[in-house]
């Protein structure tokens, strides 16, 4: 039996953000994933888009977004200075374009909500756009120039988290739990790992992602309203483009309506190019399907025709941990013991740094910074007493 003061349940960007801050602070930190640094980052594209993620009713999780995306350089500049490794971050700014005359309205009135919260966003016509980025079609209608809605490379983020937290002391356990262990039914302990080793912690933290609901030991009514949604990407070789002037195939993080469906591009500076990404309600099934990738790539070359002449380099699925309202679940469970780290949907890239050092307060302090109070699990699950009754 071996004790710890918390134990980490899975190791993709959030669990070690949370597991390398906690270390830092002086607690001793087990982090329990079999292949850690390569959760649903591994096919993240990395965009930093509190501003262009923005849906109607989702204000709190703006608030948290653009808390993390202010801690984003600094964060990631530790990280390097810890570890040597680039994470890829690149302060890019965000173009969000419309194709059509619907597409057009559909973003005006986005841009109009933007701006009544007081948001930095630029509204531009389509020769503006084009001028900013040349291969853009000569179709696109407008668009909005969001400059503070940046892009890190998640992979790159995934193995630069790992080494620091090897580097903190972080105890890297390279196995999957299996189960929560509890005392008297709701006070969590610990976790079981596969092959029956009993890890015991004071607090036990959630971050298994989509997986965060499914672990067994808790009663099934009381598990944490997680599931995953699904979404294919496809990863692109950019080619520079050459001209009068060589040029690069695009230049920033680019967004857009396409007849009615949403895509985005993330240009790295090594030449990468994620698109992505589909949402579909599939379970746990992350096959990639024709249909998904022939979507992505017909909506991405009506964007930019230049598109379907780069090489290929990969097409993957991944799965979003998502929740009722589409914002993560932050801190204290109705179960003594158990801290929540998960449900970031659409957002665990962005929200890493902010996760990270709310949760390593919350284990350290045993109290929630004010950023991350609104997110906590109660929202959704029943108290103890309730489900005890
Ligand atoms: N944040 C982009 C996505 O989840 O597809």
């Amino acid at each position: 039996m071996t004790s710890t003061d918390a134990l980490v349940v899975g190791g993709g960007i959030i669990g070690l953000a949370v597991a390398w801050r906690s270390a830092q602070r002086g607690l001793r930190v087990t982090l329990l994933d079999p292949d850690p640094g390569r959760g649903a980052n591994h096919v993240a594209a990395g965009m930093l888009a509190p501003v262009t993620e923005l849906q109607y009713g989702e204000e709190p999780l703006l608030r948290l977004g653009i808390a993390s995306n202010e801690r984003y350089a600094d964060f990631v500049a530790e990280l390097t200075e810890a570890t040597g490794l680039d994470t890829g971050y690149r302060r890019c700014g965000t173009l969000a374009v419309a194709l059509d005359a619907d597409d057009r309205a559909e973003l005006r009135e986005v841009h109009e909500f933007q701006r009544r919260l007081g948001l930095t966003t630029q509204w531009l016509t389509g020769r503006e756009c084009r001028r900013l980025e040349p291969m853009l079609a000569p179709d696109v209608r407008g668009g909005t120039l969001v400059a503070g809605d940046h892009q890190v490379d998640p992979r790159r983020l995934g193995r630069a988290l790992v080494e620091v937290c090897r580097r903190a002391g972080v105890t890297l356990r390279r196995e999957r739990a299996a189960e929560l262990l509890s005392e008297d039914g709701v006070s969590v302990v610990g976790a079981r790992t596969e092959d029956g080793t009993a890890l015991h912690a004071e607090r036990t933290v959630l971050a298994a992602g989509s997986w965060s609901g499914e672990l067994p030991g808790l009663p099934p009514e009381a598990r944490l309203p997680v599931r995953p949604v699904k979404g294919q990407v496809v990863r692109l070789r950019m080619a520079t483009v050459h001209g009068p002037l060589p040029m690069p195939f695009l230049s920033r993080n680019l967004r857009a309506v396409v007849r009615g469906c949403h895509i985005y591009l993330v240009p790295r500076a090594d030449g990468e190019l994620v698109l992505g990404a589909t949402m579909e309600e599939q379970g746990f099934d992350t096959t990639v399907t024709a249909g998904g990738v022939y979507e992505l790539l017909r909506d991405g070359r009506e964007l930019l025709p230049g598109l379907t002449e780069l090489p290929l380099l990969e097409t993957n699925a991944g799965l979003r941990p998502g929740t009722p309202d589409n914002a993560p679940l932050l801190g204290p469970t109705a179960f003594p013991g158990l801290v929540a780290a998960t449900g970031h949907h659409r957002n665990g890239v962005l929200l890493t740094p902010v996760t990270g050092d709310a949760i390593a307060a919350f284990l350290a302090e045993g109290r929630l910074p004010a950023e991350a109070a609104p997110f906590t699990p109660a929202r959704f699950t029943p108290t103890i007493s309730e489900f005890t009754r």
